[in-house]
């Protein structure tokens, strides 16, 4: 399926001397210097969001670091693949890079990763990258083999606000809500807990399930919120903060093991750029959204009392128990400590 006889594995060897392998490829390069290997990296977020971003930046290093003899061509919003289409899409072949949620992964059975879904677990960015940089995260990393396909790195983007047609403040007010979930079963129980009944909807079509009134509400970082322009559809946003919204850096493993050596070395290290550039923009890019919804004026931005917020915890705590592999328990554990 994956071949790279479909690229031209010629006249990459110039990427060697970026990492440090230099004279040795640098012959071949003057012999190989016609097409670029091209990886194609497919992603349902704007290209203004802490993902879209990552993803240029990732395809920028690329590019100079290899002096133009690989090259990443991104595709950002859907316009490639939706959301539950791009992990097959992935597996196919048919694109070379994406990142999904973390959300989404439960449909090729890695439901340890729904762990990050669990309400009111993590106290901010510290506390899940104490997680994702250290050795539960590196273990999450090597799951993916089963599934032809290699975990690269953790992506931020941010921590999600519930946002509907009405105010959501106290549980009751999410009561006869139809409200528009990732596939993930924790976050299913999450909005049937608080009172609502849930609809999966990819991103690229939830302005539109909203304007018809499919659904009525939905849970987003402001990022995505701002570029997906829910503003025009959703009255009314909560700073509950109740979740997280993390990605996945993922390729297609016998793509990438067909890759030479070095350049499986410039483009991890291109990779580790790219991770630092993003984790260290996704507060910043969250930030500058929600005060641009804010400023912007359609969307009312409510806060919680202390006490709301409890009573929205409390709700939601029964969640939990659905967390029972050891991964999972230690990632709450962990987590739990620093809150
Ligand atoms: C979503 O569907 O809400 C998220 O997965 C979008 C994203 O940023 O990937």
């Amino acid at each position: 399926m994956v071949n790279l006889k479909r690229r031209t594995l010629l006249g990459v060897a110039g990427a060697a001397a970026c990492v440090g392998l230099g004279a040795t490829f640098l012959s071949r390069r003057e012999r190989h210097q016609d097409a670029p290997i091209v990886l194609r990296f497919s992603h349902v977020a704007a290209a203004n969001t802490p993902k879209g971003r990552a993803a240029q930046y990732l395809s920028d290093e690329v590019a100079r670091a290899s002096r133009g003899e690989v090259r990443i061509d991104v595709f950002p919003n859907s316009t490639l693949y939706k959301d539950g289409e791009e992990l097959e899409a992935l597996q196919l072949g048919t694109v070379d890079m994406i990142a999904p949620s973390l959300s989404k992964l439960a449909s090729i059975g890695l439901n340890g990763f729904a762990a990050f879904d669990l309400p009111f677990l993590f106290s901010g960015y510290e506390s899940l990258h104490e997680i994702t940089d250290g050795p539960i995260g590196r273990k999450m990393l090597d799951q993916f083999e089963h599934a032809g396909l290699a975990g690269k790195a953790f992506w931020d983007n941010g921590f999600k606000n519930m946002s509907a047609t009405r105010p959501l403040i106290e549980v009751k007010d999410f009561s006869q809500l139809r409200m528009r979930i990732q596939p993930s079963k924790i976050i299913d129980l999450q909005m049937r807990l608080l009172g609502a009944s849930t609809e999966d909807i990819a991103l690229a079509d939830l302005r539109d399930a909203l304007a018809k009134g499919l659904v009525q509400g939905c849970e987003n970082p402001p990022s995505n919120f701002l570029t997906q322009n829910l503003g025009a559809v959703q009255q009314y946003m909560t700073l509950s903060r109740h979740g997280y919204l993390g990605n996945l850096l993922l390729v297609n493993n016998e793509f990438w093991s067909q890759l030479p050596r070095y350049i499986r070395t410039l483009l991890d290290e291109c990779i580790d750029a790219a991770t630092r550039y993003t984790n260290s923009i996704a507060r910043t890019e969250n930030d500058q959204a929600l005060a641009m919804i804010e400023s912007t004026g359609t969307t009312r931005v409510l806060d919680l009392s202390a006490r709301q917020r409890s009573d929205w915890q409390k709700t939601l705590e029964p969640v939990y128990q659905q967390i029972t592999d050891s991964t999972s328990l230690a990632l709450v554990a962990t987590a739990r400590r620093r809150s």
